[in-house]
């Protein structure tokens, strides 16, 4: 009975041994085989797309060699899109999908404006990927649009850089970021503060944050501004530019403005749309591709 029992348990032992074993051997013959996540907030709006299919474009001639996938990290814009029948991954999902089609190294870059909420919660999904058992041997993650202060003043010189050509010297340029509850929010005055710097009648106003605008409005009339260019200080000229920023709801900005006498011209481009602010969400995926073997 004992000598049974002690077989039985030697037997078991080199059979798990085995199993162990191949399980290994199966890590280590496993090809390595790179691949890019661009995980934007996401777009109901059909022409914004516009914005993502540049990025997307221009991450292939950079990164030619590599498998490019898409993930959308707003459960409501995602949702809207599924009963349209137009499904888009998650973070999560996307990765996971990647885990499965044999992927061993991943560079996630995020298509955020700021490190907010939706940043930090893409990070923490980034961390939980990054090496489990049979999945990824490493997941990395690219910074948002503004992280360091240099990106401030890269910001800057891009903003510089699009300015509509017709705009004339005593005209406001107004550009309409998201803002947030999340501490990041100071991204939006800081920025304004290097604005200021350069051109003080290029304004910097948010949705949901601060400076409100209440706040943009107030520096207008003080700066006797009568004509303002509106653009949309987020990846993609999506829901929020085309209603609360251009639209013809009389809380719209576009409204809010032209009621103080302020004409309004709106320019429905995201920045994902330029090459200027490509570029630099660009250098930050480079920097997380770098991190790869
Ligand atoms: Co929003």
């Amino acid at each position: 009975m004992l000598r049974t029992s002690f077989v039985c348990g030697l037997l078991l032992t080199i059979f798990l041994g085995t199993l162990c074993t191949s399980a290994l051997a199966e890590d280590q013959d496993r090809p390595l085989k790179k691949g890019i996540l661009l995980v934007a907030f996401g777009t109901t709006v059909p022409e914004a797309r516009v914005a993502l299919d540049n990025f997307e474009t221009r991450a292939k001639e950079r990164f030619p060699e590599m498998d490019i996938r898409w993930a959308y990290s707003s459960s409501i814009v995602r949702k809207i899109l599924a009963d349209d029948g137009l499904a888009m991954d998650s973070p999560v999902t996307a990765l996971a999908k990647m885990m499965d089609d044999g992927f061993t190294h991943v560079a996630v870059q995020s298509l955020h404006t700021i490190p907010g909420q939706e940043f930090h919660d893409l990070q923490k999904t980034v961390q939980a990927f990054s090496g489990l058992p049979k999945g990824m041997e490493q997941v990395t993650l690219g910074q948002p649009l503004l992280d360091t202060p240099e990106d401030l003043g890269r910001c800057v010189q891009a903003m510089l850089s699009v300015l509509p050509q017709e705009r004339k010297k005593d005209e406001a340029v107004v550009w309409m970021g998201h803002g947030t509850h999340h501490a990041a929010n100071i991204y939006y005055p800081g920025l304004q503060a290097y604005l200021h710097q350069a051109d003080p009648l290029i304004l910097v106003g948010t949705v949901e944050g601060d400076p409100s605008l209440e706040d943009v409005l107030a520096l207008l009339k003080n700066r006797k501004v009568s004509k303002a260019y509106l653009q949309p200080f987020m990846a993609v000229a999506g829901d929020h530019a085309q209603n609360d920023m251009a639209g013809d709801d009389e809380d719209s900005w576009k409204s809010m403005l032209e009621a103080q006498k302020i004409t309004c011209v709106p320019i429905l481009r995201g920045t994902a749309e330029f090459p200027a602010f490509v570029d630099l969400w660009m250098n930050h995926l480079q920097a997380a591709v770098d991190l790869l073997p």
